[in-house]
């Protein structure tokens, strides 16, 4: 696993691989990909705690740590760290493996995004009791 004394925490909700097409002018991979992807990993955390469609309100933070580059297998880690009456706040914690030591976990981007519970109207409803 990683060397550093921290580990990831929630449930492994993404695991992908970093493309070439996912790259910004410089070559470097997006950050905008990259919050897609942790707004994906929230999205499918937040749907199975609140038994059903959610949507993004915000996001309270997002830190990008270090870059992320292509080949790297990005492991995306989600769990509920608060439940409102209709809101969930997710953290969603991006780790990657390097192309040059896989299996070796570099925590790259820490995120913190908040979800409502919406019906088939798309108003909010409350979070069902777990
Ligand atoms: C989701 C939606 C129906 C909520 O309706 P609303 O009338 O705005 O709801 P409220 O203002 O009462 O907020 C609902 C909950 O979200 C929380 N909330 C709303 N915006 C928030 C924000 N920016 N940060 C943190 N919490 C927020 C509120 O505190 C409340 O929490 P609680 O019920 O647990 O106390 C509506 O905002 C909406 O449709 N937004 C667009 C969502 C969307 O399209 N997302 C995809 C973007 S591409």
């Amino acid at each position: 696993m990683n060397d550093d004394a921290e580990q990831p925490s929630g449930r492994l909700a993404i695991r992908t691989l970093a493309m070439p097409a996912d790259t910004n002018p410089r070559g470097d991979i997006f950050g905008g990909w990259l919050l897609g992807q942790m707004d994906l990993a929230g999205g499918i955390t937040a749907w199975s705690r609140a038994n059903g469609r959610v949507a993004t309100v915000g996001i309270e933070s997002v830190r990008f740590l270090h870059p992320v580059n292509v080949g790297d297998v990005v492991n995306i880690y989600a769990e509920v760290v608060r439940i409102g009456t209709t809101s969930l706040t997710i953290k969603v914690d991006v780790w990657v493996e390097r192309r040059s030591q896989l299996h070796r976990l570099v925590k790259v981007t820490e995120g913190m995004f908040i979800f409502v519970a919406i019906d088939e109207k798309s108003q909010k409803r409350p979070v069902p009791p777990s």
